[in-house]
């Protein structure tokens, strides 16, 4: 497909529509060594958390998975041996289902990101912030948020631009952050703002990262 081509959100579009299937978002290895296939591939998950220099071993680390949905990141911190503490703005009965095929003690709590504060989760030594960026209609207050409670580290992913979705080589490394009124993020209601990398770093600068 060349750059500009009709939709380059058109996998958003599908992943949607399998979603509504009924399906996982996440795929899991179960202890019996079975598998449940989500919508995102294992190989994915594995690929994007190993993006960031978060250590196998995690013993007597506290670490905060903003947005689990499924949970995958939640039970991957808890493998590496961390006290995991799981969030999400709502309450996912996958999470219950698979928190126990695993055996795990991962903590789970229905909270919205724009409520986390030291006085209402305390301190982690690492917080995921993955993929839940662009869902929200507030990204530096969240961002904001996610600094106020981490000590050593943010594991901070979204979407972001780039030439694919219509900026121009010039515009790409610019501080650019896109708003979608309505459904034209591949048919998707709940995505508000994509920024660009350097958009995005600076985001996190501003919202008290010492360093992004
Ligand atoms: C695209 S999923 C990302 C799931 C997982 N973190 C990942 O990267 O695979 C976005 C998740 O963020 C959650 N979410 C959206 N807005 C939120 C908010 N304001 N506070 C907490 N969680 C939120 C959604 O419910 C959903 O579970």
């Amino acid at each position: 497909m060349t750059s500009r081509e009709a939709d380059p959100l058109r996998y958003v579009r599908e992943w949607r529509s399998r979603l509504l299937q009924g399906g996982w978002w996440h795929s899991f290895e179960l202890p019996d060594g079975s598998r449940i296939q989500g919508v995102s591939e294992l190989a994915s998950q594995k690929m994007r958390i190993a993006q960031f220099p978060i250590p196998q071993d995690l013993a007597g680390k506290r670490v905060l998975d903003v947005g689990a949905w499924d949970g995958w990141f939640s039970f991957e911190m808890e493998r590496r041996g961390a006290e995991v503490l799981a969030i999400d703005r709502f309450e996912n009965p996958r999470f219950y289902e698979i928190r126990s095929m695993l055996g795990s003690r991962v903590e789970y709590r229905q909270l919205d990101v724009y409520e986390v504060s030291p006085r209402t989760v305390g301190y982690f030594d690492i917080v995921l912030f993955m993929g839940v960026l662009y869902h929200l209609k507030h990204p530096l207050l969240a961002l904001e948020r996610v600094c106020s409670v981490a000590r050593e580290m943010a594991a901070v992913e979204s979407f972001v631009l780039t030439e694919q979705h219509g900026l121009t080589p010039e515009q790409e490394p610019g501080n650019l952050l896109r708003y979608f009124e309505d459904d034209d993020f591949g048919g998707q209601v709940d995505n508000w703002f994509a920024p660009t990398a350097a958009c995005m770093l600076a985001l996190c600068r501003t919202a008290g990262f010492a360093r992004a």
